[in-house]
């Protein structure tokens, strides 16, 4: 098994990330750790805490951690994920409270298991980079890093060309990718081959009402129809899910190597990938870090070890 620390802003796709990490047999759930995303930090602790008794998984921890971003002023998504971050999911309030802070968490976790911990990030990425200004060289002691976050090429979903992550804490996102940790990333291009349909969900839940297959239908109903909308067929992207499987079955994607920095102030730009391409420039010249980028993904391959780690 592997150990692994999910840094988490549920989210309705986070909420189903955290699920299937669980319910993989390949991974050691050392804790989460929530940040200030989706939705504001005490909602994202709050949801992470139902979702691990949702899960039966009380055992494992939930750490608090940043309430903002490092520098800019804090931005939610609630016309994507609902009010309060879980769409129309009604869980009980949770019994357990936070177990601590969401930075020492992560330093300890990492320091305790020098190059084993593989931390997948799927919010904004302050705790990480606070992480590292507390402990420099912590990151790189992880086995890796998996986050969802960043646009190579292709529209931003939160500006034109930012990803919702990368611009919601772009100078967290630009510390990390400097780091000099191991990344891998997925970018909002991977995470738009990953269509959920409606359809398919449906097939999956008919006949079940245990509270996870009641939770995952209500939970994607508001992501769902914001979706439908933008897109015109029924269904949601996967793009926290994507960062766990990356994390278990790495071949269900095409890795590429790229140099990448994080714009951190642009008036426009804030968040954006920069991608460094240029061929007649030596690697130590180059801007950023080198990270393995996600590009093409086994779509099939990858919805079936989901559906089945969700809803075994
Ligand atoms: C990312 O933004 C959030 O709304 C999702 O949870 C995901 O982590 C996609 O851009
Ligand atoms: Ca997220």
């Amino acid at each position: 098994m592997r150990p692994v620390i999910l840094d988490v802003d549920p989210g309705v796709d986070d909420a189903l990330a955290i699920l299937m990490a669980l319910h993989s047999p390949e991974l050691e759930v050392l804790g989460l750790t929530t940040v200030c995303g989706n939705v504001p930090l005490e909602q994202t602790t709050e949801n992470a805490l139902k979702v691990l008794e949702l899960a039966g998984r009380t055992d494992v921890p939930v750490c608090m951690g940043a309430a903002r971003p490092l520098a800019r002023e804090p931005v939610h998504a609630y016309e994507v994920h609902g009010p309060k971050g879980l769409g129309e999911a009604q869980l009980p309030e949770p019994e357990a409270v936070p177990a601590g802070d969401a930075v020492d968490f992560l330093i300890e976790g990492i320091e305790a298991r020098i190059g084993e911990v593989i931390v997948v990030a799927t919010g904004p990425l302050t705790n990480l980079a606070l992480a590292e200004a507390r402990s420099p060289g912590i990151l790189s002691q992880s086995r890796r890093l998996v986050i969802m976050g960043g646009v190579l090429h292709e529209p931003g979903n939160i500006s034109p060309q930012t990803e919702f992550n990368f611009h919601a804490d772009p100078h967290a996102a630009r510390q990390v990718v400097n780091s000099g940790a191991n990344i891998a990333l997925v970018p909002l291009e991977a995470a738009r081959q990953l269509w959920l349909e409606q359809d398919l969900l449906r097939w999956h839940l008919a006949g079940r009402e245990d509270p996870i297959a009641r939770f995952c239908a209500a939970s994607t109903q508001t992501v769902m129809a914001f979706e439908t909308q933008l897109y015109g067929r029924r269904g949601m992207h996967l793009h926290d899910p994507l960062a766990v499987g990356l994390s278990i079955f790495p071949q269900l994607c095409e890795i590429q190597p790229l140099w990448i920095d994080v714009e951190p102030e642009g008036e426009l730009t804030s968040g954006q990938l920069v991608v460094d391409r240029r061929p007649f420039v030596r690697d130590d010249h180059l801007v950023g870090n080198q990270v393995k980028c996600a590009l093409k993904i086994n779509v099939p391959g990858f919805l079936e070890v989901f559906l089945d780690r969700l809803l075994q």
